[in-house]
C-alpha cells in the first residue's frame, strides 16, 4: 500500500534508501535520509524541483541540530529552545555533514524541529538506527501549492512515489497549514527568509532584537520566487467592496464573515485567521478540483499569521 500510518514501515523504508511523504505541523514533506545522496536526488526528480534550491534538514531535537549547523549566535538558541519543536527554519552555517545536494553549494544549510507527532515519533525512531536527519521540502510538485493532507500529496506525487516503492505516512491534516517561518541565523540580527506562522513580532518578543527585512544579498529561497504555491486556476485577489462587480463561474475564498457573491462557488469559509492559514490550500487545491478557471480572493488584513497568508496569496496571484 503506498498510503500507510504505520511508522515502522517508513522507518524500514527510509533506512532502505526510500522516500516517505510525512506528516508535519506545517505541511507535508517529501522525506530521504539527509545523508544519503542517491535517496535525496531522487527527491529532486519525484518534485521536478531544481538541483541549486536547498532543502530543509528536518531533525529529533534541538541537541542534533549541532550535528548540521556549525555554531548559532545567542539569539537564535534562545529562538530555538523557545520555538522548537514547532514551525521555525533556521539557516546557519553548514557543517561537514551537509552535502552540496542538500545546500545547492551554499556555505549554510536550513534545519528545523518538527512538532507534529508522527513526525516526532519517526525522527526518534530514525535517530535510535542511525539515521540523524530528513531532507524533506514540501510534498508536492515543483511550482504547485503544498500539501496539508496524504490525500494532495498522493494527487501530486501518487503515480511517481508508488511506481518506485516508496511512500505516504498519513498523519492527517496539518494544523498550520503554511510552510514553517525561514530564519536567517548567521548574523548580530534575525532575517526572515519566509513568513510563516512565527511571525516577526513573536521572534521579535523572544530575542529582545529587531528582525531585519530581508535584502537582495539574502540567500534565496524557492519559494520566494515571484510564482509560487500556484494552482493552476487564476488566483485573482479582489477587495471586499468591489465584490458585486464579480460574475461566475470562479471560485470563491474569504473569511466566513464575508458573503459569497451570488454565482461565484466558495472554497473555504473560515472563521480566524488561523483557520485561513489551515484550509488555504485545501481551498486552492478544491477550485482545481472542480475546474474553476479562476479563483477570487479576499485577503485577510492584520499582522501575524496575515503576514504569511498574504505572502502566499500573492505569490498564488502573481
Ligand atoms: O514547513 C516547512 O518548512 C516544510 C515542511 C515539510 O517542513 N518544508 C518546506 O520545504 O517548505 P521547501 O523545500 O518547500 O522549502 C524550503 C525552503 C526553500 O524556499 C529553500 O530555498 C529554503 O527553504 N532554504 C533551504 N536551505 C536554505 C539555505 N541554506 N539558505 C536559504 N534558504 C534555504
Ligand atoms: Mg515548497
Amino acid at each position: 500500500m503506498l498510503i500507510t500510518s504505520n511508522v515502522d514501515q517508513a522507518v524500514t523504508t527510509l533506512v532502505a534508501s526510500g522516500l516517505c511523504a510525512i506528516p508535519t505541523e506545517t505541511v507535508y514533506g517529501l522525506a530521504a535520509n539527509a545523508i544519503d545522496d542517491v535517496a535525496v536526488a531522487r527527491v529532486f526528480e519525484a518534485k521536478g524541483r531544481p538541483q541549486d534550491h536547498p532543502l530543509i534538514v528536518h531533525v529529533s531535537q534541538i541537541a542534533d541540530v549541532d550535528l548540521w549547523i556549525k555554531e548559532l549566535p545567542g539569539w537564535a538558541t534562545t529562538l530555538a529552545t523557545a520555538v522548537w519543536p514547532g514551525p521555525l527554519t533556521l539557516v546557519g552555517l553548514r557543517t561537514e555533514l551537509a552535502s552540496d545536494l542538500v545546500t545547492g553549494g551554499q556555505d549554510t544549510v536550513a534545519v528545523r524541529v518538527p512538532s507534529h507527532p508522527v513526525a516526532s515519533e519517526l525522527l526518534a525512531k530514525l535517530r535510535v538506527v542511525g539515521i540523524v536527519g530528513l531532507v524533506a521540502p514540501s510534498a508536492n510538485r515543483f511550482g504547485h501549492v503544498s500539501p496539508t493532507s496524504a490525500q494532495h500529496v498522493l494527487a501530486d506525487l501518487g503515480e511517481y512515489l508508488s511506481s518506485q516503492g516508496d511512500l505516504i505516512l498519513d498523519g492527517g491534516e496539518c494544523a498550520v497549514g503554511l510552510e514553517s517561518t525561514i530564519v536567517l541565523a548567521t548574523g548580530s540580527q534575525p532575517v526572515i527568509l519566509r513568513p510563516g506562522a512565527i511571525s516577526a513580532v513573536d521572534i521579535e518578543q523572544i530575542t529582545g532584537l529587531e528582525v531585519v527585512a530581508r535584502t537582495t544579498e539574502s540567500p534565496r529561497v524557492s519559494g520566494a520566487l515571484d510564482s509560487h504555491y500556484s494552482p493552476r486556476a487564476e488566483v485573482e485577489l479582489v477587495l471586499e467592496e468591489n465584490l458585486a462587480s464579480l460574475t461566475g463561474p470562479a471560485g470563491f475564498i474569504a473569511l466566513s464573515q464575508v458573503a459569497t457573491p451570488t454565482g461565484l462557488t466558495r472554497l473555504i469559509a473560515p472563521n480566524n485567521l488561523d483557520e485561513f492559514a489551515r484550509e488555504l490550500y485545501a481551498g486552492l487545491r478544491s477550485g482545481d478540483d472542480q475546474n474553476f478557471s479562476g479563483i477570487y480572493v479576499v485577503a485577510p488584513v492584520g499582522e501575524g499569521i496575515a503576514t504569511a497568508i498574504n505572502d502566499r496569496l500573492g505569490r498564488a496571484a502573481f
